[in-house]
């Protein structure tokens, strides 16, 4: 069947150009001005057409602390379709002690045959001994190039630097890409014990516990350990200047460092901590929402480079399990996202000037394909590259809630914005799965997605 969008502004990473999109079959046939016939002509008049997003970093179906999160692959796929991301790469956890393949295999038995976009996984390394360095090896080689360790949560997620530094050499044997979620959880730690013995157990307490060096000297230290043990590292969810800093500087020296942001960290602040508690316990995440001078590096991290992609850290739990509001250290930490990412950063990014609309489908999608081994598969319009594609118009209002979304979450964190840009049609593979803003595709419609190393990209 061959599907043409006809009339479009093409935007990939490099250009954006008028053109008609031929799509045979679940790929991209032909960028053409000729008008080719097809079986399906969908009319994107004044409107952009992007290759579909990617979000690299989900929480989908997964167990955090004494919760699981609300959205499994099945409702977190749609959401993220909705919202114009076509592929999503979620984490497969490790349980201390236990094997990788074994995470693996748990993780394929949620997310297979429920998920509705497509989807790959990184594991998340809890426990390192020899091994584990080997299943590594055998991952990597089975499309599972990327792995996540943890600097916080101590006790239960944590590696010690050891630990760190292992997974880092190994990688840089293997070509599997490192990613770090980097807080000092030990001095967190510290802090929370303080704060609860000082009786400040309220949400907004979480802020004060985790100030921003907290961020920065684990940014410092999980570079300084890459650059010793040689390897690519790529720091998950930057939220402060200080993390900016030394991202920077490694930058600069010629160090393969790579980084991420989510819209949260761009976009709100840490006065939604003054809110009344049942409403501040809403936005516990770590790191926690920071003071908007921190906006200001972000964006200009990534407009410059030094940031590479924009992802959400999905993390979604009902507004009433994010109680007891008395005690922050007991909230889960984590929040809804998959849906709004690509509207947000659009309407905050592009429309402000602050983005190149090139960019921004850089940041979105193009980067993290080519970061995590899905290039050009996946990630841009070209012929041959799977058919993945948004329409998406640039000037239509939406106005973001709960009452809306389709994610399986009662609140939003902006709930009540209105963004300007919103997602028309989308197609997975070819495949009408989004149109009017709702799911048509077919349950289960996802794919696995196995990824190459970073360097073989
Ligand atoms: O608060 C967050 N970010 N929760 C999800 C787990 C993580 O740290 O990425
Ligand atoms: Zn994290
Ligand atoms: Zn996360």
């Amino acid at each position: 069947m061959d599907t043409l969008i006809a009339n479009g502004t093409l935007v990939t990473a490099t250009d954006t150009r008028r053109a008609n999109l031929l799509i045979r079959g679940e790929r991209v046939a032909a960028v053409t001005s000729d008008e080719p016939p097809a079986d399906c002509v969908i009319d994107a008049t004044g409107r952009l057409v992007l290759p579909g997003a990617i979000d690299v970093h989900t929480h989908l179906d997964m167990l955090l602390g004494r919760l699981v999160t609300a959205d499994d692959f099945a409702s977190g796929t749609m959401a993220a379709l909705c919202g114009g991301t076509t592929t999503i790469i979620d984490f497969a956890g490790q349980e201390r002690g236990s094997s990788l393949h074994d995470a693996l295999e748990r993780w394929r038995e949620k997310a297979d045959r429920r998920a509705v976009a497509d989807y790959g996984a990184h594991v998340m390394i809890t426990d390192v001994n020899d091994r584990v360095e080997r299943e590594m090896d055998s991952l990597v080689a089975s499309g599972i190039p990327s792995f996540k360790v943890f600097m916080a949560y101590p006790g239960r997620l944590m590696l010690d630097d050891r630990g760190i530094f292992r997974v880092l050499r190994r990688a840089r044997d293997n070509g599997a890409l490192v990613m770090v979620h980097a807080e000092n959880g030990l001095v967190i730690d510290e802090l929370v014990s303080r704060a609860l013995a000082e009786g400040r157990g309220e949400p907004g307490a979480h802020a004060l516990t985790r100030p921003p060096l907290t961020e920065g000297e684990a940014v410092q230290r999980a570079i300084a350990l890459a650059e010793l043990a040689g390897a690519p590292i790529y720091l998950v969810h930057l939220s402060t200047g200080e993390a900016m800093d030394a991202v920077e500087r490694a930058r600069r020296r010629g160090q393969a460092v790579y980084g991420e942001t989510c819209p949260q960290y761009l976009l709100l602040t840490d006065q939604e901590y003054e809110r009344p508690a049942c409403e501040a316990a809403r936005y516990v995440m770590s790191p926690p929402l920071r003071p908007a001078i921190a906006h200001s590096r972000l964006w200009a991290g990534l407009a410059s480079g030094d940031l590479q992609v924009v992802a959400t850290d999905h993390c979604p739990f009902q507004a009433g399990e994010k109680w007891p509001v008395a005690d922050f250290s007991a909230i889960p930490n984590g929040a809804p996202g998959i849906e709004t990412r690509v509207p947000l950063v659009y309407h905050a990014g592009v429309r402000t000037g602050r983005l190149s609309v090139t960019r921004f489908v850089e940041l979105i999608s193009t980067a993290p394909a080519k970061l995590f081994g899905l290039f050009p598969r996946k990630g841009t319009l070209a012929v041959g590259s799977d058919a993945d594609v948004v329409v998406f118009d640039p000037d239509r209002e939406v106005t973001l809630s709960a009452r809306t979304h389709h994610m399986r979450v009662d609140y939003s964190l902006y709930e009540g914005w209105t963004v300007r840009g919103a997602i028309d049609t989308v197609l997975l593979r070819g495949r009408v799965v989004v149109e009017g803003g709702e799911f048509v595709g077919r349950p289960g419609g996802g794919q696995f997605v196995a990824r190459a190393p970073l360097g073989a990209v």
